[in-house]
């Protein structure tokens, strides 16, 4: 009986785009295929200098693409790979899920030139059959130069001539130009409803703010600030909360740190703030409120829950919103905090949004202990409602 037929599209898809669905469709037909995965690269070894985006928004993008195809599929095993991803580590894989299918890893002719530096490459035939797809055959004469013994397992297919890259649909998103027709709809959306593209720098607010940030807060704090915005964007397109919005509440929330007690508490004075006894003594608890305050005044954010997030993100507070949950714990597992246990932290922030603040929440209060610090009440009552909310879930 004939096997079961898949072809095996790997790629960074950074986006992906209609040339890829031209070429998946092409040998789709081609070679009776009964399935087609897809399967978003995780950290390739051959694009280390490259700035690659965020994965969870290459993986929407790919399925968006592949929506409505019944044979195309898409696969999450190199994006859930733990370090470096190779090839032979993937085919061997895919073999053990479907060995019953008959595999074609398709590449371009580009990447198959390269093939012997890949790691393990010979093995690679092992587990899959090769599909070269190429714009014309008389490039590819000499293609199986040096492949001896794998001749039987590589295929030349020829595909209808697209010149679409991604990198150019990058650019052209970068410059606010078209990009419709070179990519599904539901990818070009995906890419405008998530700013994907767009370097946060090019939007004038946000990049004036940026800048004023960068004069004023140290490098490090800078730093920090740019961590925090990175791990806000990734926790709100987990769970669902507007990007923008969390952007911005990561970019303000440590605004004032550069003040000192003297500044912050003559700033306060000024603009009619008060602060509660435990706070008015303790700059730490007294930066929240005060980049709010710059956030409406100087910079005219309205949003009450951005300015929440902002005033919040020190202590917490009884009911928080999920924008507030999710910038305490970006400012707690940023990519520049290397304290114990925080890759355990950031594992858990994607599973379980309100497991992680408890933690997060024990940690502070841990270390305010540590240092002998007051702990406000404000922390306390967060903790205590986020415990009774957890056991709500569980239906205690
Ligand atoms: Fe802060
Ligand atoms: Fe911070």
């Amino acid at each position: 009986m004939k096997k079961p037929v898949m072809g095996i599209m790997g790629g960074t898809f950074d986006p992906i785009h209609n040339g890829h669905l031209i070429i998946a469709e092409t040998v789709s037909n081609l070679y009776n295929m009964d399935k087609v995965l897809f399967i978003p690269s995780g950290d390739p070894p051959h694009k280390q200098n490259l700035k690659i985006t965020e994965k969870e928004d290459r993986y929407e993008m790919v399925k968006y693409a592949i929506a409505g195809n019944e044979k195309f599929s898409i696969s999450r095993i190199e994006l859930d790979r733990k370090g470096k991803t190779y090839t032979i580590d993937t085919v061997k894989e895919l073999n053990d899920m479907y060995p019953e299918y008959e595999k074609f890893f398709i590449m371009g002719e580009d990447a198959f030139r390269q093939l012997k530096t890949w790691k393990d490459y010979e093995k690679i035939f092992s587990y899959t059959n090769i599909l070269i797809v190429t714009r014309s055959f008389n490039m590819t004469m000499d293609i199986h130069k040096g492949f001896d013994d794998f001749c039987s397992k590589i295929y030349v297919t020829k595909t209808p001539f697209i010149e679409i890259s991604s990198t150019h649909i990058r650019e052209k998103v970068e410059k606010n130009q078209s990009i419709r027709y070179l990519v599904p709809k539901e990818v070009e959306d995906y890419i405008k409803r998530n700013k994907i593209y767009i370097n946060l720098e090019n939007s004038n607010k946000n990049n004036l703010v940026l800048s004023e940030l960068k004069n004023t807060l140290k490098p490090k704090r800078y730093k920090h600030v740019l961590g925090v915005i990175d791990a806000a964007k990734k926790l709100s397109l987990k769970w669902n909360v507007d990007q923008e919005k969390a952007e911005i509440a990561a970019l303000f929330h440590d605004f004032s740190k550069n003040m000192d007690f003297e500044d912050m508490t003559r700033y306060a004075a000024e603009n009619e703030i008060t602060f509660d006894k435990i706070e008015s003594s303790n700059k730490e608890l007294m930066h929240g409120r005060i980049a709010r305050d710059i956030a409406y005044k100087k910079y005219f954010i309205t949003d009450e829950d951005i300015l929440n997030s902002i005033e919040y993100h020190t202590t917490g507070r009884r009911g928080m919103s999920k924008l507030e949950k999710l910038i305490f714990l970006a400012d707690y597992i940023e990519p520049n905090r290397s304290f114990p246990g925080v890759d355990k932290l950031r594992d858990i922030s994607f599973k379980n949004l309100d497991k992680a603040l408890i933690d997060a929440i024990d940690g502070t209060i841990e270390h305010l202990i540590q240092m002998g610090e007051i702990i406000h009440p404000r922390t306390l009552e967060a903790r205590n409602y986020l415990i009774e909310e957890l056991s709500n879930q569980r239906g205690e």
